[in-house]
């Protein structure tokens, strides 16, 4: 079964064509990272419009680098929830077009559902139930995974994202966005002990998180070193940051892991990519004894193929949406 999946949920206009949810025959993706670069951060009217202009020749290249004609296409997979609603809206009309077209059934697929489904590519072995760490630029829950479409979130961020923790630290210190990567490039080598970082715990809640006041911490460290002309150790400013970042997620992830028991832990999502969240997962997860996937870098940022492979599992459930779909800007995992 040939899905074409379409994605558009933040700043990356993606396509695919995926055969029977693991085969990724093609993955075309134009990033506009560079286009939301001089503002810091996405322009979400800027991010819609740029998903208008590169949709169809992405999904034409994505068809012909996959050797598929529109005729061999059996059903259209797309983003329709979470993320920036204008951005969605174009992928889910594109979609919409293209399935009733082509007379073939159109699936919606959750976004985070997306990002763990690209585990199931990267591991043929895997399946549920297992527990996933799902870290991104608007997104951060740790997910009980029962089946293909069956989760439940155990633990999320009570403010910020990671990623968007991520980005904020590394505006800061002049690294353009998204400041992820540079981040993780910049902490190689520093001390992760330079600086005391708070690392929030919310009461009553043990498996929720909060980044806000990381974040915070970080932006007042950096200005009152420039208003008192003190320079810092970036290397070790880098590696303290990311270490409490992994000192958030990591214990609550290896609780939940405990609490469930399934002895199988996965990282879905950008933040996924980062050095000091994967060395730290294996550590623990050789520590518990858990098995531990992690997604190859390629697969953890947005990518249309994720959301083929889920959107295959979600069509093998039953799931389709009518000519009505709307996209969302918020929606639990839970519900699809
Ligand atoms: O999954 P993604 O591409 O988009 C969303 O669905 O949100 O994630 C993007 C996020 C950005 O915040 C980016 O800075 C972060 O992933 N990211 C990283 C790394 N690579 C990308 N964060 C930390 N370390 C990295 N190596």
């Amino acid at each position: 079964m040939n899905l074409l999946a379409i994605e558009s949920s933040c700043d990356e206009t993606a396509a695919a064509v995926v055969e029977d949810g693991r085969t990724v025959r093609s993955n075309t993706i134009a990033s506009q990272a560079d286009m939301h670069a001089v503002y810091g951060g996405v322009v979400p009217e800027i991010a819609s419009r740029k998903h208008i202009e590169a949709i169809a020749a992405l999904t034409d290249r994505a068809l012909a680098d996959a050797g598929v004609s529109k005729a061999d296409l059996d059903a259209v997979a797309v983003t329709y929830a979470p993320g920036l609603i204008g951005a969605v809206l174009v992928g889910v009309n594109f979609a919409k077009a293209a399935a009733y077209g082509l007379g073939i059934p159109l699936i919606p697929v959750h976004h985070v559902r997306g990002h763990i489904a690209a585990n199931y590519i990267a591991h043929p072995d895997l399946e549920p139930p297992f527990l996933c760490l799902c870290v991104s630029g608007g997104n951060t829950l740790i997910v009980d995974v029962r089946d293909y479409t069956e989760m439940e979130v155990l633990g999320s961020t009570r403010d910020d994202a990671a990623g968007e923790c991520f980005d904020k630290a590394a505006r800061v210190l002049g690294l353009g966005y998204p400041g992820g990567a540079p981040l993780d490039a910049l902490a190689q080598g520093g001390d992760d002990r330079k600086y005391d970082l708070p690392r929030a715990q919310i009461h009553g809640a043990p498996l929720d998180m909060s980044f806000s006041g990381l974040k915070t911490a970080v932006l007042n460290l950096v200005h009152n070193a420039a208003q008192k002309g003190e320079s810092l150790d970036l290397p070790g400013l880098a590696a303290s940051f990311a270490a409490a970042v992994s000192d958030t997620l990591i214990p609550r992830t290896m609780e939940a892991a405990r609490r469930l028991g399934y002895g199988k832990v996965a990282v879905a999502g950008g933040v996924a990519a980062n050095s000091r969240i994967r060395a730290d997962l294996e550590r623990a997860c050789a520590a518990s004894g858990d098995r531990l996937y992690l997604p190859p870098l390629a697969l953890c940022g947005d990518n249309a193929a994720m959301i083929g492979c889920q959107g295959y599992y979600e069509y093998l459930a039953g799931c389709r949406a009518g000519m009505d779909l709307n996209a969302c800007a918020t929606r639990d995992i839970g519900e699809g």
